[in-house]
């Protein structure tokens, strides 16, 4: 009963795919309000929210932009830790209303390396959507401007959530048990 398996971790059901559907629609109207005249370009972060900017996109009535680029983390060659990369952006983002589209924010680590490389190029603003946050997690500043849902710290997987790479294709979103 909405119990699955993946890897070595059981999951349940958490948040179904018709409130997800709601809720994305209700990010999508209020999205078409606040950029009413407006051509935005969407920022999709890979791979986690592929299937959130999708369906963010397809809601929207506005004029807009939707690009994708992957950040990639890793240790650097000193032992001063994790290095954030960015991958593909190609666009010119300079005098464009930005909005960043993310599928969750744990610590806010990714996005809070990110933002400076971006407003760097003067935006002529600079919004995020992200599916999901992890208030708790959080320990980098950031601010998020629409938020799908608000979930405990908890690992999550599903709607292009996944868990070592499994569990992107599932409709609904699943939290560990
Ligand atoms: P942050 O930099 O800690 O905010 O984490 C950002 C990235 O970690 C997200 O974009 C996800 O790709 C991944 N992530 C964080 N929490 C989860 C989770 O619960 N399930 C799956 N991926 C996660
Ligand atoms: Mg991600």
């Amino acid at each position: 009963m909405g119990l699955i398996k993946v890897h070595d971790k059981e999951f349940e059901i958490y948040i179904t795919s018709k409130a997800i559907e709601q809720r994305v629609k209700e990010i999508a109207e209020a999205i078409n309000k606040d950029y009413l005249g407006k051509k935005p370009l969407f920022i999709a972060i890979l791979n986690g929210s592929f299937m959130f900017a999708a369906d963010l996109f397809r809601h929207l009535t506005i004029e807009a932009e939707l690009c994708f680029i992957k950040l990639a983390s890793y240790k650097g060659m000193k032992s001063s830790g994790k290095v954030v990369t960015t991958i593909g952006l190609e666009e010119d983002i300079f005098g464009k209303d930005v909005v960043i589209v993310e599928d969750i924010v744990d610590t806010g680590k990714t996005l809070h390396g990110f933002l400076p490389k971006l407003l760097h190029q003067q935006p002529n603003s600079l919004k995020i959507a992200t599916l999901l946050h992890k208030p708790e997690a959080t320990a980098y500043p950031l601010q998020l401007d629409y938020i799908g849902f608000a979930i405990p710290d908890k690992f999550v997987i599903g709607y292009g959530l996944d868990y070592d790479g499994q569990g992107r294709n599932l409709k609904e979103i699943y939290q560990v048990k």
